[in-house]
């Protein structure tokens, strides 16, 4: 990290707000300017080829990795799917920004906006949404942004009093499934068990509603986001079907909203008929419709919530439960008896906070596993874009596009960046890199404002994920998760 610091202006992460600059901007006169390499190929043809690279041929880590060693040059020109023969309106063009300084010029909401490019030059039909963008579509500059963002944080702030409790009894419930599916069969299942208690959280905390007042809400509901989900991504995600079936029947062509509708509508009278408060709130405090209320409450609850958590916590888990890791299990589990004991009653926001070496863990998989893996913006007006050793001129309208698992492996950064590192983000210098972990479109220093675009959950997030690992070390003495299952527990002695 000294390396990136040295030279560098000095970093107060307590002035970033997300309005200004990020800190990392840098003074561009100080570095060379350079003419942006790469290309688009030729028409029809370069898109198509990159395309299949992406996919395909390379998959996204190969694809940026090859391409910033052919350009010698963390910055570049590529194209990106989806794009041609169906999807004639996106423009696959971008320029990729691939180490962490020119990544967090996509912070800064002077030089860059974020209308419409959530998932990049493609767009999702607004019929997965009520006819309407929904907050992440929106760009700061939009009145309706402020209102929604507002909105959302205010949800977090209103459910923080009932989080803690509600998320122990859910992993109570959680536990105990897993705990009787191991004793039938030798290993549980995460998916679909841990589907049922994010959609459950999720809906007691940030909708005020709860499932079990409608049996197919409670049966199905988390089925019925996958599929919301699945579907209108479908054309920017792999999932890992044999080549090329997957090419030709999944990136091709968008699916109609009409295969979900019928589900989609059971979930908005779910919100209509149990939501009630939150919803009125929504109108009241924050002059949104009711039809503005319902449509982002669910983008909130299914996209971001539940599909942000849906990625995460396998991994989490995951990186807990790695049969290589007794060492880190001993020590997490040390730090969590110490600051709590066994009493999950123990367990709050402030407890968390406490626990240095757990928070570290969850930073430490985030960086190398952010859920949300690329980012986009387009430059709102022409301006100097600084990568570590260059300066690049970007054009206004220009759509540029960070690829986080690389950015998160910047060595200039991050010693030994391709290592888990239990401990990297304790003491001073693991607090100084927190300006550099970026999962969240901020740095996890910032503070989501309606003036920025970074996750309205930025810290009930790292909490959340610090209460669980405190919570499963609570229960078990150790724990063993391979290939998305939980395969043995050994009760807290
Ligand atoms: C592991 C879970 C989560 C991950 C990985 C995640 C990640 C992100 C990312 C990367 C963005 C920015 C997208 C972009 O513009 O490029 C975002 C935006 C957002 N997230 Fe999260 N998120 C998570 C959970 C949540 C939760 C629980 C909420 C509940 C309130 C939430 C609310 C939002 C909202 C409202 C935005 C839009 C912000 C804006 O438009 O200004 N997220 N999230």
């Amino acid at each position: 990290m000294a390396k990136m610091m040295s030279g560098s202006t000095p970093i107060n992460p307590d002035s970033y707000t997300g309005t200004s600059s990020p800190p990392l901007t840098p003074p561009p006169a100080s570095l060379p300017v350079r003419t942006i390499p790469g290309g688009y190929g030729w028409p029809l043809l370069g898109p198509i080829s990159d395309r299949l690279d992406y996919n395909w041929f390379q998959g996204p880590n190969t694809f940026f990795t090859k391409r910033i060693e052919k350009h010698k040059s963390t910055v570049f020109r590529t194209n990106v799917p989806p794009c041609f023969p169906f999807f004639l309106g996106v423009n696959p063009n971008v320029v990729a920004v691939l180490d962490v300084k020119s990544f967090s010029h996509l912070f800064d909401m002077e030089i860059v906006e974020k209308a419409n490019v959530l998932v990049g030059d493609f767009m999702p039909s607004v019929k997965y949404t009520g006819d309407m963008r929904v907050c992440a579509y929106l760009d700061t500059s939009e009145p309706k942004h402020t209102q929604i963002k507002n909105f959302s944080l205010d949800i977090l702030k209103r459910s923080s009093k009932t989080w803690v409790p509600t998320l122990v009894n859910e992993l109570n419930s959680m536990f105990e499934t897993f705990e009787s599916d191991i004793s039938k069969s030798n290993s549980a299942s995460l998916l679909p068990t841990m589907q049922k208690f994010l959609f459950n959280f999720f809906s007691l905390t940030l909708l005020g509603a709860n499932p079990s007042a409608s049996p197919e809400i409670a049966n199905s509901g988390y089925v019925m986001l996958d599929t919301w989900l699945a579907i209108q991504l479908a054309p920017t995600v792999s999932i890992g079907v044999l080549q090329p079936l997957e090419e030709i029947f999944v990136h091709s062509f968008s699916y109609p909203y009409f295969l979900v509708k019928g589900s989609y509508e059971k979930l908005i009278q779910f919100v209509k008929n149990e939501a009630k408060e939150v919803l009125n709130r929504g109108k009241s405090e924050f002059g949104l419709t009711e039809q503005e209320a319902i449509h982002n409450l669910l983008f909130i609850l299914g996209f971001n919530a539940f599909g942000g958590f849906t990625i995460f916590l396998p991994t989490l888990l995951g990186n807990l439960g790695d049969e290589k890791n007794a060492e880190l299990q001993e020590k997490l589990k040390n730090e969590v008896r110490e600051k709590v004991g066994l009493k999950p009653e123990n367990l709050s926001f402030e407890s968390v906070k406490e626990m240095e070496l757990v928070q570290s863990f969850v930073y430490e998989t985030l960086r190398l596993s952010p859920p949300v893996p690329s980012q986009y913006a387009r430059a709102r007006k022409d301006f100097k874009l600084s990568s570590h050793d260059s300066v690049y001129e970007i054009k206004k309208g220009e759509l540029l596009c960070g690829y986080q698992p690389l950015v998160m492996r910047d060595p200039k950064v991050f010693d030994d960046p391709e290592k888990f590192v239990l401990e990297r983000f304790t003491k001073e210098k693991g607090k100084e890199l927190l300006n550099y972990l970026f999962w969240s479109n901020g740095p996890q220093t910032g503070r989501p404002t309606e003036s920025n675009k970074q996750c309205a959950a930025k810290d009930v997030v790292t909490l959340t994920a610090s209460l669980i690992v405190a919570y499963v070390f609570q229960r078990y003495d150790s724990v063993s998760f391979s290939s998305g299952s939980l395969t043995s527990v050994k009760k807290a002695s």
